[in-house]
């Protein structure tokens, strides 16, 4: 009884968090409005949502449906409108990466490499490619596809090596193709190959989960990140399991599973690089959400545009509809300086570091670390959870841990509010974070 009440009790250090490093109480909601288009930004970012997969894992919190011909016809034709929409708007500005998530993005290889080639058409440049890879959808003749079309960095969704957890999470492979597939990926020649592997998942012993880290990190890829199962209340296995809040492995179990991820990561001499991610020294990192400004095309793509962030529809027919009239945008949250300055910082502690010369850069000469965020970085500090360094400042090891409990209490219950709801519902009219 109690520990159910205190479920669904709001932590009472959220506010005044959210206070210092907002500057304001209330909390941000979205709603549907008019969504201002990009305008004068230097620099940004492309995503590409491809909502379609093989087959649908029960436990995932992303936007995606079973891939059929007709339905991703629809979404293709859709995005390549949204391209051709937008490309007036963000003339000038610099593309520094496109980035393609899901879903499976390759469900259907030449179909997304139609995508990638209008991309670099409509906004050209010399940037790089990034992809998720399923490891059931990525023989030869994909990945010679996806490096002609100038994908660089590849992420291959392995979970785990162990075939009795892989099915206990509905996955389609086993260990042995999952592991074939990374082997093909690196002797491809990508740039950086980074693999996701799950952890605390449930019966999952420690001894698992060495061997998991032993079998990837054996290969040579480039980065390994690692991801503790969360149950989301909206997820098929959420839904059947009536889940009322997001479902976490205990923190005694991840702290035991980071420290042996610590461990191993660095006999294999990589370095922490974002709170659940490690790279070896000198390679080129593989990050999703990290950029400041980003532009998002498919249903559920998500953009930041400085003035506002907002987010398509999540539904492919809907998508499809409305954009034979305008953009699919379904929610908005306005964004002045001082909220900006706070979602630059929130991805910053996601790696772990934070520059005052890309403050400046971004925000101006006259913006300044210490003015802005002063009071948090002076709490951390006295918790040694962040130590000062001569241009800003880094999260320590002991930091890692807790910071990612703390963004946690925010990412989490956003996704579960904002992705729960534009499930539901094509157009939600409002949705509180
Ligand atoms: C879009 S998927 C990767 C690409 C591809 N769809 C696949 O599954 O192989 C992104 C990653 O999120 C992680 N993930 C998915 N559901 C999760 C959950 N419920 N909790 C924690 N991590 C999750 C997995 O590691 C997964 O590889
Ligand atoms: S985890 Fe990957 S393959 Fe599985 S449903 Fe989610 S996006 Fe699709």
């Amino acid at each position: 009884m109690l520990s159910a009440f205190k479920k669904r009790m709001e932590p009472l250090w959220k506010p005044f968090l959210h206070r210092a490093v907002t500057g304001r109480w209330e909390l941000p909601r979205l709603t549907a409005m008019k969504a201002p288009w990009p305008s004068g930004l230097q620099h940004a970012g492309l995503y590409l949502h491809v909502p379609f997969c093989r087959n649908l894992c029960p436990f995932c919190p992303y936007n995606r449906k079973v891939h059929t011909q007709s339905s991703y016809a629809r979404f293709e034709h859709g995005v390549h409108t949204e391209i051709d929409l937008y490309a007036p708007h963000l003339k000038g500005t610099k593309i520094d990466t496109l980035y393609i998530g899901g879903g499976t993005p390759t469900v259907d290889p030449e179909a997304l490499v139609r995508m990638v080639r209008h991309i670099r058409e409509a906004f050209p440049g010399s940037y790089d490619g990034c992809v998720e890879l399923h490891p059931a959808n990525m023989d030869d003749a994909c990945l010679d596809l996806l490096r002609g079309a100038g994908i660089t960095r590849v992420s291959i969704g392995v979970e785990s090596t162990t075939n009795r957890l892989l099915t206990l999470l509905g996955r389609s492979q086993t260990a042995e193709s999952a592991l074939g597939a990374v082997r093909r990926a690196v002797a491809a020649g990508f740039e950086s190959v980074n693999v996701d592997l799950m952890f605390a998942l449930p019966t999952q012993t420690l001894a698992e989960w060495r061997s998991d880290l032993e079998a990837v990190l054996s290969l040579g890829v480039d980065q390994v990140s690692t991801y503790p199962l969360f149950g989301f209340p909206y997820s098929e296995r959420g839904l059947e399991r009536k889940l009322a809040s997001i479902e976490r492995p205990s923190s005694s179990l991840i702290r035991s599973m980071l420290a042996l991820t610590q461990a191993e990561a660095a006999r294999h001499h990589l370095k922490q690089c974002a709170v659940w991610s490690w790279i070896r020294p000198g390679r080129s990192k593989f990050s999703s959400i990290t950029r400041h400004h980003y532009v998002g095309f498919g249903p559920s793509a998500a953009s930041m545009i400085g003035t506002a962030f907002y987010v398509n529809t999540f539904d492919v027919d809907a998508y499809a509809d409305a954009l034979t009239r305008g953009r699919p945008v379904a929610l908005i949250l306005p964004v002045d300086r001082r909220l900006e300055m706070a979602y630059w910082l929130y991805w910053r502690v996601y790696e772990l570091k934070v520059a005052e010369t890309e403050f400046q850069e971004i925000f101006g000469p006259d913006a300044s670390l210490e003015a802005t965020f002063g009071s948090v970085t002076r709490l951390f500090k006295a918790l040694r959870m962040v130590e000062g360094n001569p241009g800003g400042w880094h999260i320590t090891r002991r930091g890692a841990y807790w910071i990612h409990r703390l963004q946690n209490e925010y990412s989490l219950n956003y996704i579960n509010r904002l992705w729960g709801a534009c499930r539901r519902e094509a157009w939600p009219r409002e949705v509180r974070l």
